[in-house]
């Protein structure tokens, strides 16, 4: 039984490349991410292919439109076997409460988790759509709209990790990106956690790309990981 906290993101344009790279890890030790790049190149065909070999699947796909089309692509999801999706909890209360309905229809029920405020978007950006509210306020208002809609947790910056694990206490799944080894490359993210350091605030699962895909051995890399959020779990 996989009980790993890692979600390895495959960030490739080409399946081949994602293939090749998972043909370096092993299910035991993490989940894998597929986001609407990859999943516009190859389709269920590949979600079948990652899932036959053992992984779970967090769909990344962010659904957002109107209630019934949300609810049929998360029924959609649901078929396709995956262990995760998301949609974005600004569709609001309606939508996510028809997406619970829809999912909850399945005999495997695959976690459903909202996504708030992207984190690319700052005060200004949140300005000019109309939402007038602090970044950290919004995130707040939207994470809890989701908890009222019955959704199983947020993707959250690990800056927001601690503020939502008070707030909504250990039965929300709390899922954050931004995370990096200590003393490695930051790359194109600006504010980074150790895993150590996000779970230790209360994230559930980390998404990590990078700090894996681009590692020498990834498999080698994934472990170190595990190793770090193992030694957090015993002091705790
Ligand atoms: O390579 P890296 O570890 O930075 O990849 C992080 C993954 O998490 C990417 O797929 C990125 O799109 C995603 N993500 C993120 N920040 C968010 C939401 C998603 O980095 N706020």
């Amino acid at each position: 039984m996989n009980d790993s906290h890692v979600i390895v993101s495959l960030d490739f344009s080409d399946p081949g490349h994602a293939l090749k790279l998972i043909g370096k890890m092993d299910p035991a030790h993490c989940r894998l991410k597929i986001g609407k790049e990859l999943f516009t190149r190859a389709g269920p065909v590949f979600v079948n292919q990652v899932i036959e070999k053992g992984y779970s699947v967090f769909l990344d796909l962010k659904f957002h439109d109107i209630p019934t089309t949300v609810a049929k692509a998360c029924s959609a999801a649901a078929d396709m076997g995956v262990w995760m999706l998301n949609l974005h909890a600004s569709g609001g209360l309606r939508m996510m409460t028809m997406a619970r309905e829809a999912i909850d229809k399945h005999l495997h029920k695959p976690l459903l988790i909202a996504v708030t405020v992207l984190t690319s978007m700052n005060e200004r950006d949140l300005k000019q759509i109309g939402v007038v509210k602090h970044v950290s306020e919004q995130v707040k208002d939207l994470a809890m709209l989701a908890n009222k809609s019955g959704l199983d947790g947020v993707v959250c910056s690990a800056r927001e990790v601690a503020m939502l694990r008070k707030e909504f206490g250990d039965g929300f799944c709390l899922v954050t990106p931004g995370i990096r080894l200590q003393g490695s490359e930051h790359h194109d993210q600006q504010r980074v956690m150790t895993p150590a350091e996000a779970i230790r605030a209360g994230s559930d699962y980390l998404v990590i790309g990078r700090p894996v895909t681009q590692a020498a051995d990834p498999l080698k890399a994934l472990m170190a990981i595990e190793k770090e959020i193992a030694r957090v779990k015993r002091e705790a």
